[in-house]
């Protein structure tokens, strides 16, 4: 690895994203590995660190997580958090047994300031805990550094060995001194220089795009959205008019959007960009007439997109290089890093098909999280009203239509969404909720209308709060402007009788419906 890497070991616990941001945040440049993976490839990566995450299971029961015994003696320091702590004692010889209590919540914190994670750090401080087991005993050569009232082992180093264990979660933020304490273990332990920063991000990655594509000529995907809005300015920096951006309009946009996304992009707007709007409604509705099963829509989604781009390349001859806005969430909720399930196949990651006729996909993005992309996008002097807009994903009202997708559908939930989103922005409230949309579900029920029966669709409204896009909570959206949307719905919207709110949160809901 050439760049500065802490690794994270994930074991599938809850706030694993959490520790990568936080590392990150300390511009130190932090990646997610599965704790499957190879102790060979590790060593290959070289990082500066490793830090090993909480997780749900017991470390002494036969089939939980482990990892080897070999990975705290490659000289590379290693801290262990909660279920990561637990299972470095239990490797290295220490005991870890099932509590008497559970330890949870804010938790008063006694450590040792001698200790080089808490420099800087009171003697009293509050964490955040989350555990049933404990430690028992220190494995040998280790010494206790932090204690708490029902946990007599909240922390614990063998600083020769270059060993952390951290039974809080210095992630969360109800850890006071959180940030310290892993900045502490960054710099002071592992000897960080520093060097992940969003400038330096994105002077790196204009040279790198240069020396790949040199005179080629490169083809973007832009849906208008943040992520392929910051790819597509990153690399029209980067490589001027070799570059072309494709907007596909397929049918399955906000109302009005394609025209707005033109208005930015186009020819009357501020950038100097190549820019073709491709009007393909029709072949992708008569490719998704009668699909009901959510991945199977995604992929044909995701398939034509591709095959639309390869259409234009094409025209324009000569085109190796694709460029797609995919970014970080994307990779691990489609299965391909850390130690996630396969969530769903985003359109750009998973819904890829077989075979691109392209020589290489270039994702210049897939390495950061949302609000780092925005931090690139400001960089880049992308305007903030775009830089901030609320996320659409690529295959647009497709997965916020559930079951089968026809054009009157795509009429209804664009109508309904149009009117949410005014109302939403006229009570003052679009900036505090971070995604809200109306989605059409698959159900009719019967009403009454003007005394004639109905029946129509129903229609859910969905709005969250959420910092990072892999966990949400429903907002809290007062009930008279979601009675005005829903009266405006009822009666604006033809072929909608019904309004739901939907207060799921993520996980275990997840923000689209499909
Ligand atoms: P979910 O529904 O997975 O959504 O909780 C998390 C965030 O990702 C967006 N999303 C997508 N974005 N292509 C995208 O570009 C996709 O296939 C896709 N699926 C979901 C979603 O809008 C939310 O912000």
């Amino acid at each position: 690895m050439k760049r500065e890497t802490v690794i994270v070991i994930d074991f599938g616990g809850q706030y694993n994203q959490l520790v990568a941001r936080r590392v990150r945040e300390c511009n130190v440049y932090c990646e997610i590995y599965s704790y499957k993976t190879n102790i060979d490839k590790i060593k290959e990566m070289n990082p500066k660190g490793i830090i090993l995450t909480g997780g749900p299971n017991s470390c002494y029961l036969e089939d939980s997580p482990s990892c080897s015994k070999e990975l705290f003696e490659l000289g590379i320091p290693v801290l262990g958090l909660c279920y990561g702590a637990q299972l470095m004692m239990h490797v290295l010889g220490g005991k870890v047994e099932k509590a008497s209590v559970r330890e949870y919540g804010k938790t008063e914190l006694h450590v040792d300031t001698e200790s080089k994670l808490f420099t800087g750090v009171e003697e009293d401080t509050m964490c955040w805990m989350s555990h049933f087991d404990y430690i028992s005993k220190t494995a040998p050569g280790f010494r206790v550094c932090a204690q708490t009232r029902d946990c007599p082992v909240a922390a614990a180093e063998d600083p020769e060995r270059k060993l952390y264990a951290i039974q809080f979660h210095p992630e969360v933020l109800h850890t006071v001194r959180g940030k310290e304490i892993l900045h502490n273990y960054v710099y002071q332990i592992c000897g960080c220089a520093g060097d992940w920063k969003m400038d330096s991000f994105v002077e790196n990655s204009i040279r790198a795009i240069r020396e790949k594509v040199g005179d080629g000529k490169v083809l973007c995907g832009l849906s208008g959205g943040v992520d392929s809005s910051v790819a597509a300015v990153l690399l029209s920096r980067a490589v001027g008019k070799q570059l072309t951006c494709v907007f596909v309009d397929h049918g399955l946009l906000r109302k009005d959007e394609g025209d707005e996304v033109e208005a930015v992009f186009g020819p009357e707007g501020p950038y100097d960009l190549n820019f073709i709007r491709v009007n393909a409604q029709d072949r992708f509705y008569i490719k998704l007439a009668g699909v009901d099963e959510p991945e199977q829509k995604r992929k044909i989604i995701g398939e034509e997109f591709i095959r639309v781009f390869e259409e234009e390349a094409k025209k324009i001859g000569a085109v190796d290089y694709l460029v797609q806005g995919t970014i970080y969430p994307d990779v691990v909720e489609s299965g391909l890093g850390g130690e996630s399930a396969v969530i769903k196949s985003h359109h750009n990651v998973g819904g890829l098909p077989d075979y691109v006729d392209f020589k290489e996909i270039i994702e210049p993005l897939r390495d950061l999280f949302k609000d780092e992309v925005r931090q690139a996008g400001l960089e880049l002097g992308i305007p903030e009203y775009l830089v901030f807009r609320q996320p659409f994903p690529g295959p647009g009202l497709g997965i916020r239509i559930v079951g089968d997708i026809t054009a009157e559908k795509v009429r209804m939930v664009q109508e309904a969404d149009a009117i949410y989103r005014e109302e939403v922005a006229r009570a003052g409230l679009d900036r505090e909720i971070n995604q809200y949309f109306a989605a059409l579900t698959n159900m009719r029920s019967v009403g009454v209308m003007g005394d004639e029966r109905t029946y129509d669709y129903a229609v859910a409204l969905r709005a969250v709060k959420t910092i990072d896009f892999m966990t949400a909570e429903a907002a809290d959206i007062p009930f008279e402007v979601l009675n005005k949307v829903m009266n405006r719905i009822i009666n604006e919207v033809r072929g909608v009788n019904r309004v739901f709110y939907d207060l799921t949160s993520k996980p275990p809901g997840t923000i689209e419906f499909e």
